[in-house]
């Protein structure tokens, strides 16, 4: 079982097409406008494979993931629990290493980088978004956020306000996690990950922890920073999520089943579980 263009179902979300991307990737006009900044980032994958283990324990987390997402787009994957998602995010945001195939992200090749290299590649092109924020719970919102602008030495710390302001918490950059909501403590973790100016944001499982509100709300925020022109990839279980996407990849046993384009993608209200 192959082929990321095999016929995908119809997940009830109207617009969506079966994607026809051949190698040039030549990117219908854009679902979204912009609301600025250029598209950037952008990703490229050719026949990865990751593998833990060996012998008996082996496990073919990715077995073979071809995938192009454009700079500037929005794309939800989707897949079944031990399906290889967290992997996939992993290996575009240089967490993992892989174990063959080629992978560029924001026009860097990182597949076969070392660790050390792979760090600095994320310090400049990527932000995580984690489903428990991991947040330090011994420093503020803001100290959250100025931490990584000393410790990546990217980012200015002067911009730390205005990116506390753009999550809808200016007001809460004083309180320390314990004393923030779930939604608050991800818009923290956004801010955060926005602290370096990102072209590619990661998001896995964003609003896992977060009842449908707070959700929502987080997922606009997603689509805010995806229209300022970042690549932003999310993963998720839930389907619902989808429909947000101008693109749904969906995994399954570390290959890539589908890649739909959504033509007419809906606003986070639209998401409902
Ligand atoms: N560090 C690791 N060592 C060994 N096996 C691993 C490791 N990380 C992931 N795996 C295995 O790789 C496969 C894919 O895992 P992954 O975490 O990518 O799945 P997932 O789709 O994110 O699942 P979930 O929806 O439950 O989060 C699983 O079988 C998992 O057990
Ligand atoms: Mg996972």
């Amino acid at each position: 079982m192959s082929g990321r263009h095999e016929a995908a179902d119809e997940r009830g979300h109207g617009a969506t097409q079966q994607a026809e991307h051949g190698s040039g990737d030549e990117r219908r006009p854009e679902a979204r406008p912009r609301d600025g900044g250029a598209a950037r980032g952008g990703v490229r994958l050719a026949d990865v494979h990751k593998v833990f283990g060996a012998g008996d324990a082996e496990v073919r987390a990715l077995d073979g993931v071809d995938l192009e997402l454009a700079p500037g787009s929005f794309t939800v994957v989707l897949g079944p629990s031990g399906s290889g998602k967290t992997t996939l995010l992993n290996v575009v945001g240089g967490i993992e290493q892989t174990t063959s195939g080629t992978v560029v992200v924001a026009g860097e090749e990182i597949s076969g980088r070392s660790p050390v290299d792979l760090a600095g590649f994320r310090r400049e092109h990527v932000g995580f978004v984690f489903q428990f924020f991991n947040l330090v719970p011994t420093l503020t919102a803001r100290e959250n956020v100025e931490i990584i602008v000393e410790l990546t030495g990217i980012g200015d710390p002067g911009r730390v306000p205005e990116l506390m302001a753009q999550v809808g918490l200016a007001d809460r950059s004083e309180h320390f996690p314990a004393q923030l909501s779930g939604g608050q403590q991800q818009r923290v973790a956004i801010a955060r990950a926005l602290a370096t100016d990102p072209d590619v944001l990661l998001a896995d499982e964003p609003t896992g922890a977060l009842d449908l509100t707070t959700g929502r709300q987080i997922l606009a925020l997603l689509l805010d920073l995806n229209r300022a022109g970042r690549t932003v990839v999310v993963v998720t279980h839930n389907v619902s999520v989808a429909q947000i996407a101008d693109t749904v990849v969906t995994v399954v046993d570390g290959r890539v089943q589908s890649v739909e384009r959504n033509d007419e993608p809906a606003s986070a209200e639209a998401v409902s579980w």
